[in-house]
């Protein structure tokens, strides 16, 4: 979603450090770092980190640097970074709280409680289940308030993708961690029903959403 790196840029400048939490391969990392003086990107995978360090010598990298660390406890002093950002990735925001220096800012784009909800209720599981009626963003804007962050931006996303094809949803569910137990042979049947009833002329529709948030540290 563009909305959420337009958000980022207008937060960052070339005198700037920022930190990127659950930066996964880095490819987000490095599209942003030449706006920043530095960028950090932490995460706990060293699958994902190692391909990140691989694109290391790429131009456009220099001022990147990638620990593994988990985003709970990091190893970086207090006030050290003058934004975080977070793309579905953890959000431990007592933490954040701490290394961000006042007047800091926080942004993050998650995973709504409707996302793929049609989906997960023919599933009867997934990530989130059950839990449609708990708005994500009044949760995490309510907890980010509490520590000290003032809200300067909050927004709910809905919108719809189209797969061509079962294989394509097949192989997007794969990837991906709505259903952590996927299993394309068992999940045939499940899937298939989804297929037939939300197959439309622009493909096979699935609910998207996400929750877009920028908080400044006030002291
Ligand atoms: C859905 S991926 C998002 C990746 C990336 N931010 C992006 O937008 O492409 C979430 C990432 O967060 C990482 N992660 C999960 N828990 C973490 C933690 N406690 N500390 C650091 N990283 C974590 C995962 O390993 C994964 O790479």
């Amino acid at each position: 979603m563009q909305i959420f790196k337009e958000k980022l840029l207008d937060f960052c400048s070339k005198d700037e450090t920022a930190l990127d939490i659950g930066c996964a391969d880095g490819k987000f990392t490095l599209s942003v770092a030449p706006f920043f003086k530095n960028v950090y990107g932490i995460d706990t995978s060293k699958v994902n980190l190692d391909i990140a360090k691989s694109h290391s010598s790429d131009e456009g990298s220099k001022n990147v640097e990638y620990s593994l660390q988990d985003a709970e406890h990091t190893s970086f002093e207090d006030s050290f970074f003058d934004v975080a950002y977070c793309r579905r990735g953890p959000t431990f925001y007592k933490e954040y709280y701490r290394i961000l220096k006042t007047g800091g800012y926080y942004l993050e784009i998650g995973i709504g409680e409707m996302d793929t909800v049609e989906l997960k209720m023919i599933f009867g599981r997934g990530q989130g289940y059950g839990k449609w009626d708990k708005s994500r963003l009044d949760e995490n804007l309510k907890e980010l308030q509490d520590l000290g962050f003032k809200v300067i931006f909050a927004e709910n996303f809905h919108y719809f993708e189209y797969y061509p094809s079962y294989t394509k949803i097949d192989l997007f569910l794969q990837g991906v961690p709505i259903f952590e137990d996927f299993n394309s042979e068992k999940d045939r049947e499940l899937l298939g029903k989804y297929v037939e009833k939300f197959q439309t002329p622009k493909g096979i529709r699935l609910p998207r959403h996400r929750v877009v948030m920028v908080s400044k540290k006030l002291k």
